[in-house]
């Protein structure tokens, strides 16, 4: 959570910083803030989103080659003027922007207050600036100094960036656990938690490694470790084309991002499978077939969406390549003292590749012997440094904070794992791979087909926005869906909702049903269509509303349901990439319609890099 940038160079910072955070706000927008050096150091900050922080500097003298900008996702002290980033310190002589959370503050703050420092918000990263400045003061070494050595002195997380008064030519940064990438240009260098800000300027990135220090200091750069070995920067060059973060003329980031997944799926899967010739190569997995193939157990873990996919992951796995999976709340598996050996393999998914809790509880396993092998789409993101292997999902970035694309991304990656293990383990017999194959291709145009549900679901939605709670029902393998949709909606439109196992709904939800209860139920012909046909019944008999997500062509369930949106068909293990999206839209757009801002729901953030 939260988005820092910086710049150094020849051109003027502020709209450098200030368009950088605006493509960071999916990180956090409780409030933002600029520091510029134009002989001063001088902040300007507000509550709220960085369009608020413009309209407060319009009539600010702005201007400066060097700045920092930092957009909030509270985490100490509520969200307001004061707490907001940058924060000088006492002297007001440095300033400091910080992604993370330092765990001991509370114990240094007291020490500071002891020594004659002062503060005027409740964040820990004020702490960390006054750290800096008396060891700064107490030494009297350089600011770069002051900062490494304070690096010893915090626990916890960050990624900070650190401005002078005294020293109108450096910049100095630093990361541990929080994401921080450079970007180096003609003689301009650009600082930011991921590359989205930088990559309208220059492609070369290099990635800074936890517990290193930066100094941009008279058009230099260098990176030394916290025990102050110099390190050679390696020079990324990133892909990324500045058009895939932009909205391309859709209203919302969420909506394109639907729109966007017959490509994105497509590119989930290129150069990965040759249905025609049966070939399946995922990079990743042959570097550790072997492993794979004979694991005792596929351990999952990850949050929101990504545990979403990983559900689905689980009966693909299961079924296809007869391995045991469980699959984890990341956030819940690193503290309860899971078993995990050295023949059990780890699977990280995550969309940002920094989910904190994602990142602790591969660690963890890690630190067990386990192979750890990573889904992520950010490429360069921590998790995906972490891991021993893995697979990108090259879904392209996703800047809704609601997670749509990704996860369709992550389910075909995950299909892909499943065969190519079925495969190699005897379990999926040819034809039945080949059959899977073939419909897998498919899928895009399917999806694309999905899409075309759009103005019928406009309709549903306006019928539904004002309800005040949801329920969604799905079996087998659109049970994840039905969790996933609910997620979808109370995330963007606050109304609450909930997933459920369509049979377990009579152990408890089917006590909320009235004629009030829309109830969603994703009831595809499948294995179970049969027993979800009853389960419709079942609601229909105490008046539910029923919105049904069917097979095209279905003539059983359009006379029992108040709405039928008709999917194409396919194989009921691929069918979460067709049967989520109706969901999404609906979402979508009854979020739109309660006024609710969809790509930036309250108290949300994309990253989420606390625990
Ligand atoms: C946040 C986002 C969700 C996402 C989850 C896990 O809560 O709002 O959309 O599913 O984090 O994120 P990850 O990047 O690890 O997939």
């Amino acid at each position: 959570m939260c988005g820092i940038v910086a710049y150094v160079g020849h051109r003027d910072a502020c709209p450098i910083v200030l368009k950088g955070l605006k493509r960071l706000e999916y990180r956090g927008y409780d409030s933002a803030g600029i520091a510029l050096m134009n002989g001063g150091l001088n902040v300007f900050k507000r509550k709220g989103k960085v369009s608020d922080l413009e309209e407060f500097i319009a009539d600010k003298d702005v201007h400066g080659h060097i700045g920092m900008g930092h957009t909030r996702w509270a985490t100490h002290g509520e969200p307001n003027d004061v707490n907001a980033h940058p924060h000088y310190s006492s002297s007001k002589n440095i300033a400091i922007i910080h992604n993370g959370i330092i765990e001991n503050y509370a114990a240094l703050k007291q020490l500071l207050i002891e020594k004659g420092h002062t503060f005027q918000s409740e964040t820990d990263s004020e702490v960390f600036i006054n750290l800096i400045e008396d060891i700064k003061q107490n030494s009297g070494c350089s600011l770069a100094e002051a900062v490494r050595l304070a690096l010893h002195e915090v626990v916890g997380a960050y990624a900070i960036v650190v401005l002078s008064k005294e020293d109108q030519n450096q910049l100095i940064a630093a990361r541990k656990g929080s994401p921080l990438v450079v970007g180096i240009g003609e003689g301009e260098y650009f600082l930011a938690s991921d590359a989205t800000p930088i990559i309208e300027y220059t492609n070369d990135v290099v990635y800074v490694n936890d517990y290193e220090l930066v100094v941009i200091k008279n058009g230099e750069l260098e990176i030394r470790t916290k025990e102050d070995v110099v390190q050679t920067p390696y020079v990324q060059r990133l892909e990324m084309a500045l058009e895939s973060i932009e909205k391309g003329g859709y209203p919302h980031f969420m909506l394109k991002e639907i729109f966007e997944q017959p490509r994105s799926i497509l590119d989930s899967m290129r150069g990965r499978m040759i249905a025609e010739s049966n070939h399946l190569m995922m990079g990743g997995i042959r570097e550790f077939e072997n492993k794979f193939v004979n694991a005792d157990r596929i351990l999952i873990v990850a949050c929101g969406t990504s545990w979403h996919a990983g559900l689905v992951a689980e009966y693909l796995i299961e079924d296809l390549a007869r391995i045991p999976v469980e699959v984890e709340y990341a956030s819940e598996f690193r503290y309860r003292n899971p078993i995990i050996s050295e023949r059990d393999i780890v699977v990280a998914i995550s969309q940002s590749g920094e989910t904190a809790d994602t990142l602790a509880a591969l660690e963890l396993a890690k630190s067990k012997g386990a192979t750890i092998f990573g889904i992520c789409n950010v490429v360069g993101s921590s998790i995906a440094r972490a891991t021993d292997a893995g697979a990108y999902t090259h879904a392209g970035p996703e800047i809704g904070v609601a997670s749509t694309k990704a996860f369709t991304a992550q389910v075909t990656v995950l299909s892909l794992i499943a065969m190519i293990l079925g495969s190699k383990r005897g379990t999926l017999e040819t034809t039945k791979l080949h059959q899977l194959m073939v419909e897998l291709e498919s899928i895009p145009a399917k999806v694309e087909r999905a899409l075309e549900l759009n103005d019928q679901i406009i309709k549903i939605a306006e019928q539904y926005k004002d309800a005040t709670n949801f329920l969604y029902l799905g079996r087998g393998y659109n049970f994840p869906v039905a969790l996933e949709g609910a997620l979808k909606l109370k995330e963007i439109s606050y109304i609450h909702a909930e997933g459920y196992p369509a049979a377990e709904m009579k152990h408890g939800p089917i006590a909320l049903i009235d004629e009030q209860m829309p109830v969603v139920v994703i009831a595809t012909k499948d294995s179970s269509y049969e027993k979800i046909v009853s389960n419709i019944q079942e609601v229909k008999a105490r008046k539910g509303k029923i919105i049904a997500v069917v097979t095209e062509g279905d003539t059983t369930i359009p006379s029992m349901a108040d709405h039928v949106i008709e999917i194409p068909e396919t194989s009921e293990h691929l069918v979460p990439l067709l049967s989520v999206i109706p969901l999404q839209l609906l979402s979508y757009h009854i979020a739109v319609m309660r006024g609710c801002n969809v790509d930036q729901p309250r108290n949300l953030a994309k990253s989420v890099t606390v625990e």
